[in-house]
């Protein structure tokens, strides 16, 4: 009989060897002439599934909203200094991406991750709070915000939430997260339950309502692949604050003395 080659790759998402590419077995003239959204198009190269509208304009709703939050913060300025340095787009791009991570929009799967686990065991918001603060030793993930707060709402926070509460069959973990957050703000007003907290927990309640189990979930958190929602949205607006540079042909950046504190002494003899 005929003895097959065992390959090097295996590949489930996409197929280039026919007339045209395929999406997960969808031609891209398909997913062309049925007016797929950018979203639609995750949902088949990302997980392998056609997701019904109200999820599909959820993750259209997370990539619109993470898209871009000013050029002061961490990735916008290391893609701007980097941009002033003379480099290409793409390692403009890799270094803005390179801060995403637990303090800094990366902190959506830690989120999902803890807020999930925290419900599942039944722990009341008291105890969770305690729980991440003496056991984890670590600030909760997706709690905080460095210029919002109650007095400042956050209002893509507010967007997602609203969309969510009128379109997904049910908002569990959501509103588990909002009687945390109610524990946090009382201790402080920027302790509110942030962009990547909110995303974090309304895709772990998006992919339950979808019929996805809770192994298949943590599979998915485990893969980084609710913080690539952030890392793709993001690149829309690093890579508009590096054209922005290039457009202004903006000098080689070097950071004013007067803003760093200089403390230098010369080590002891040993
Ligand atoms: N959970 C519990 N306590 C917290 C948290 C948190 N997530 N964040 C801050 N605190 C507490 C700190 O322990 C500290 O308490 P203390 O005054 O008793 O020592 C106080 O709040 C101030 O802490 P700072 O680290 O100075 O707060 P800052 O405003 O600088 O931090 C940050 C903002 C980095 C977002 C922080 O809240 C944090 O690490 N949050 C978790 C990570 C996260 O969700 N990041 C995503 C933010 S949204 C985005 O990037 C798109
Ligand atoms: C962001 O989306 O980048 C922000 O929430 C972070 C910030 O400090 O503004």
């Amino acid at each position: 009989g005929k003895v097959r080659r065992p390959t090097n790759f295996i590949c489930t998402i996409s197929d280039d060897r026919g007339e045209e590419a395929t999406y997960c077995g969808i031609p891209i003239s398909e997913v062309v002439e049925k007016d797929y959204s950018i979203a639609d198009v995750i949902g088949l190269l990302w997980f392998k599934k056609k997701f019904p509208a109200w999820a599909s304009k959820f993750i259209d709703m997370v990539i619109k909203v993470v898209a871009d939050h000013g050029p002061a913060v961490s990735g916008a300025h290391n893609a701007k200094v980097t941009a002033r340095a003379g480099k290409d787009l793409m390692s403009c791009l890799a270094t803005g991406i390179l801060t995403i991570g637990p303090r800094f929009g990366g902190a959506i799967d830690g989120a999902a991750k803890y807020f999930k686990m925290a419900k599942e065991k039944g722990m009341d918001p008291y105890e969770f709070v305690d729980y991440m603060k003496k056991v984890e030793k670590k600030p909760i993930p997706g709690i905080g915000h460095r210029i919002k707060s109650t007095k400042n709402p956050d209002k893509r926070v507010e967007l997602l939430k609203n969309y969510a509460k009128e379109n997904f069959p049910s908002t569990e973990l959501l509103d588990y997260a909002l009687e945390v957050e109610k524990v946090t703000t009382a201790k402080k007003e920027n302790l509110i339950l942030n962009v990547d907290g909110t995303i974090g927990v309304l895709l772990v309640d998006m992919f339950r309502n979808l019929g996805y189990s809770d192994a298949e979930i943590d599979e998915l958190i485990e893969a980084g692949a609710f913080n690539a929602f952030f890392v793709l949205g993001r690149s829309i607006g690093f890579i508009g604050h590096i054209l922005d540079e290039k457009r202004l042909a903006m000098p080689l950046y070097r950071h004013p003395w007067d803003d760093i504190l200089y403390d230098v002494k010369r080590p002891e003899e040993a």
